[in-house]
């Protein structure tokens, strides 16, 4: 079958590649929608050995393993391998699948997995949501419009932090009370700090934390490492620095994945997709994510890709 896999160079390539073995606990996957995440790309620029791109796919099961019950044929699902879903078919553990309603179409269904996982157990990791001020910078991404129509849901007074007012449109819409382009525009003190940034926000943002708030480090966009200065006495006297992992959960991604789908279907949660693109494009989407130029998710449709299509090397693994 033909598989996205890492070019070496920080991108990828099209090979032809074994088919997916179906464990005891697996499922297999007909992939017909997946996205793609910051988080993969930065895989890709130091891969693995052996390791595929693809944690967010959506599709049809074409099989199941002898011990899965939850799941059959034909079920449509929504599903977050491990890696390798950039491809035709992709064998996920069950307990990382969910059942989709014929309501959500993959190429919705397929923005959901990494982004709304994360945005969901940041959630829990905050813990009380209705009237904290949070804070929650290079919020423009897949993470940040689910993180803020869930959490202004509750009740949160959201501010969020985007390179332009054009990319903070719908933060505001989905309920955002504040939108900066400049970190000394934001009105703190916050309770809560989301930081994904790094490089210089990072202090900046330590400052606007209000004694015993609470900084959830999630990620270092810019690449650049964050520096802070103990002696720096501006705000967040006290506060506590939490490291976030979304992988690093109680619940399954199974159980989660249910509750995003439950609140898609019910209206109650809106996947921002900005770009859909055939997955021969899946490079360029690439390009332009690390551009800076999507908002919200990109989603790549998977046709079955001709042979004879023109980006198709002969590599074989
Ligand atoms: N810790 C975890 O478990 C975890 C899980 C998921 C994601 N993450 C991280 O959380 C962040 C958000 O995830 P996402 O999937 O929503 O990412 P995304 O879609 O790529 O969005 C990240 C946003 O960061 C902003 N940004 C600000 N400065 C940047 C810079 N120097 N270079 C590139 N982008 C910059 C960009 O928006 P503007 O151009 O509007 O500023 C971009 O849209 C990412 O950093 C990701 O790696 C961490």
């Amino acid at each position: 079958m033909r598989a996205a896999i890492p070019d070496g160079r920080g991108s990828i390539a099209w090979a032809d590649v074994p088919e997916p073995r179906v464990g005891r606990h697996d499922v297999l996957v007909a992939v017909e929608a997946y996205s793609v995440n910051r988080g993969e790309t930065f895989l890709l620029d130091a891969p693995p050995d052996g390791w595929r791109p693809g944690k967010d796919v959506a599709g049809a099961v074409l099989d199941v393993g002898a011990e899965v019950t939850a799941l059959a044929v034909g079920q449509r699902v929504v599903a977050h391998p491990e890696h390798s879903g950039w491809a035709e078919r992709v064998g996920v553990p069950a307990d990382r699948v969910a059942a989709l309603p014929d309501s959500i179409p993959s190429r919705t269904a397929a923005a959901l997995p990494l982004a709304g996982l994360t945005a969901l157990r940041l959630i829990r990791t905050i813990g009380e949501i209705p009237g904290r001020t949070m804070l929650f910078t290079g919020a423009s991404g897949g993470v940040g419009h689910y993180f803020v129509e869930l959490a202004a849901g509750l009740g949160a007074r959201v501010t969020v932090m985007c390179s332009s007012v054009d990319r903070g449109q719908r933060l505001l819409a989905l309920g955002a009370e504040q939108l900066v382009t400049d970190i000394s525009d934001a009105a703190g003190p916050f309770d809560v700090v989301i930081e994904s940034v790094g490089g210089d926000l990072f202090a900046a943002t330590w400052r606007l934390l209000r004694t015993r708030g609470l900084l959830v480090w999630m990620g270092q966009a810019s690449h650049t490492r964050p520096t802070i200065d103990f002696f720096d006495w501006t705000g967040g006297a006290n506060a506590t620095m939490r490291k976030f992992l979304y992988s690093e959960s109680d619940v399954s991604d199974a159980a989660d994945l249910a509750t995003l789908v439950r609140l898609v279907a019910s209206g109650r949660l809106h996947p921002e997709i900005t770009a859909v693109a055939d997955w021969t494009d899946t490079a360029s989407v690439i390009t332009d994510l690390l551009a800076r130029r999507v908002r919200g998710n990109a989603v790549l449709e998977v046709t079955r890709m001709a042979t004879t299509d023109p980006s198709t090397p002969t590599t074989s693994r």
